[in-house]
């Protein structure tokens, strides 16, 4: 086992830092077997790792893709090139994973610094660019723990909830969305158990989430994910917590395949599903979930999960990344600002 230290920002693990002009960024494809470390420093291997899964979870693309325009505008470059630079550069990135809006939001953020200091001269566009990158890193951090309180608040105590995929620190900037709910949860004695559904194809609920909550004896148990109708039918959870990868300006979610599954089972069941993001998640351009880009992998992913073959060779597969939950089956939204309650009316404010 290749033991290395987590990267850290303002204090907490995070899934990538910045630091001395590279990247280093946990391998999360090779988790919870091996924490390995990458060091990059160019920006096609850094879309590479968005588009491979090393780095996932929509603050966290962001974050990366954000650090990407950073490293891709590094090089020295013409002045004369600099605008083509960028232009490659962000449609590099912006052309890894489609459905997480953070990753846009983080590349226009970008966009903006450059397009004010693009006839800076070089050292300073370059500090800005960073300074900005690091900015939007800070901003999520500081948020995921605004989401964690106001979460928190809502649950009742000796909570127990139910998670799918991860949506923890290794999906953020550090601290979690829905995790961090958890974590707080966890820290004010207000939560007894949390269900973890395994969340296939990929396992990010096994392989990531498990992990994050073993490495701080938070008390969890895995489930797969067909047994989540049986655990609510037996009176075993409280509320549902997921993350989000986009939200619509009519409150439907956009958020890992099978959370809308646990959204129906929990709608008949009067269990709350509550959607915790920060507002970099919101896309109010679109009206609804319909109008969402939604990823559709590559059918290996089922055929032969984590490589283990289990399906003949060649089976047809149908394997979406991600659904969308309508804001009826959504009870609230928490995100750093407060919690919203339905009829949604989202903004985009930045
Ligand atoms: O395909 P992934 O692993 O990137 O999907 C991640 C999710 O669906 C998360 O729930 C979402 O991005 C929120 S992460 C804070």
């Amino acid at each position: 086992m290749t033991k290395k230290r987590l990267p850290t920002f303002h204090g907490v693990p995070s899934p990538l830092i910045y630091r001395d002009g590279g990247i280093d960024l946990i391998d999360q494809r090779q988790l919870p077997s091996k924490l390995v470390v990458l060091r990059i420093t160019d920006y096609v291997d850094l879309a590479d790792a968005i588009r491979e899964m090393k780095v996932r979870g929509a603050p966290a693309i962001g974050i990366a893709a954000a650090y990407g325009i950073v490293l891709g505008m590094q090089e020295e470059v013409k002045r004369t090139d600099l605008v083509d630079r960028f232009a490659q550069v962000s449609a590099e990135l912006r052309g890894t994973r489609p459905t997480a809006v953070n990753l846009f939001w983080a590349i226009t953020r970008l966009e903006r610094i450059f397009q004010r200091h693009k006839n800076d001269r070089p050292a300073s566009l370059r500090e800005a660019l960073l300074t900005e990158a690091k900015q939007i890193h800070e901003e999520d951090v500081k948020g995921n723990q605004c989401i964690g309180r106001h979460g928190s608040a809502i649950l009742p105590q000796d909570a127990r909830v139910l998670t799918i995929c991860n949506a923890g620190f290794l999906a953020s900037g550090g601290y979690g969305t829905a995790l961090g709910v958890v974590r707080a949860a966890w820290k004010q004695g207000k939560l007894s158990m949390v269900y973890v559904c395994e969340t296939r194809p990929l396992f990010q609920g096994s392989r990531l989430t498990a992990w994050e909550l073993s490495r701080e004896g938070i008390p969890f148990q895995l489930i797969i994910d067909s047994a989540a109708g049986y655990l609510m039918a037996k009176g075993r959870i409280d509320a549902v917590l997921a993350g989000a990868d986009r939200i619509t300006q009519n409150g439907d979610v956009t958020n890992k395949i099978g959370t809308y599954a646990l959204a129906v089972l929990g709608d008949h069941h009067r269990i709350p599903l509550y959607v915790a993001a920060p507002t970099s998640t919101i896309d109010a351009s679109l009206g609804t979930g319909d109008e969402v880009p939604i990823e559709e992998r590559d059918g290996e992913e089922v055929r032969a999960p984590l490589g283990v073959q289990l399906a003949v060779q060649g089976a047809r597969v149908w394997n979406p990344a991600f659904d969308v939950t309508p804001a009826r089956l959504v009870s609230a939204i928490i995100t750093e600002r407060g919690v919203l309650r339905p009829p949604y009316h989202m903004r985009t404010e930045n």
